[in-house]
């Protein structure tokens, strides 16, 4: 099993560049399977039910959030979605949504999702490391495929997570800095990792923001509006090639390229 991970989607420039060239990833690839972060895909902040259409249209088989995914008037997308847009998994009981989801493909093979979020520099949520493994246990009743995209700020929380899953998840993917980590690997026990996968946007930015209003926001230290950059727009993933009787990794290698450089 071939998955194919997209990094977080920052602007509506990003959900075209996916709609593009998803089609000629997913074939250069050999992808079986497609999980995009979507939660800055709206001017940065959550996503809008026309672009979680769009993206399944064009052939994304999940979506999964973060932070933003709670911002005012965005969360309504998860009722409707809910299942296919996930929302990690270790908010307090009673938020709308869900964090993990089980994946049937049509040739009857099944792959499991799980969203989680870090607490370091980020809300007190419940532990992701003991949501993790209560989730994981029930998840691996159903597949030991099983991929995790872990939306967090620390580099330490994100390793630290990726250990503790090493042999029970078949990978751990980063997501929420923005910025495209070069440690991809494979844990002892089998399981892919990478501390961040990056971004999907425009990279002459501060985090796909636009430079000018990051700076005085820095400088000024009083709130400056966010616009979402509008240049030199990259695709930024990884694919990870599982084995599908045991559910751990074969291989995982990074992706960030820019329209003009797919084949
Ligand atoms: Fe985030």
């Amino acid at each position: 099993m071939r998955v194919l991970f997209i990094a977080d989607l920052v602007g509506d420039d990003a959900v075209g560049l996916v709609a593009d060239l998803l089609p000629r990833l997913k074939n250069l690839h050999k992808i079986d399977f497609t999980i995009v972060n979507g939660e800055n895909a709206d001017k940065g902040k959550g996503i809008t039910g026309p672009q979680i259409r769009r993206l399944k249209e064009v052939g994304v088989d999940c979506l999964t959030s973060g932070n933003h995914i709670w911002d005012p008037r965005k969360r309504e997308v998860l009722m409707e979605f809910g299942g296919y847009l996930l929302r990690p998994l270790n908010y307090p009981e009673g938020n709308v949504g869900l964090g993990a989801s089980v994946f049937k493909l049509a040739d009857g093979r099944k792959i499991a999702v799980l969203n989680l979020q870090g607490r370091s520099f980020m809300y007190s949520i419940e532990c992701p490391f003991r949501a993790a493994e209560k989730e994981v246990r029930k998840l691996r009743s159903e597949t030991f495929m099983i991929f995790v995209d872990f939306h967090a700020e620390a580099t330490a929380e994100k390793q630290a997570l990726g250990w503790h899953l090493d042999g029970k998840v078949s990978a751990v993917i980063g997501t929420h800095t923005h910025v495209q980590t070069a440690d991809e690997r494979i844990l002892p026990r089998g399981t892919a990792y990478l501390t961040d996968a990056g971004m999907t946007g425009p990279v002459d930015s501060v985090i796909g923001m636009d430079t000018q209003r990051a700076i005085d926001r820095f400088i000024l230290q009083s709130h400056v509006y966010y616009s979402v950059a509008k240049h030199n727009i990259r695709l930024n993933g990884a694919v990870v090639e599982i084995d599908e009787s045991t559910g751990k990794a074969k291989e995982i290698y990074r992706i960030n390229l820019n329209k003009s450089e797919i084949q």
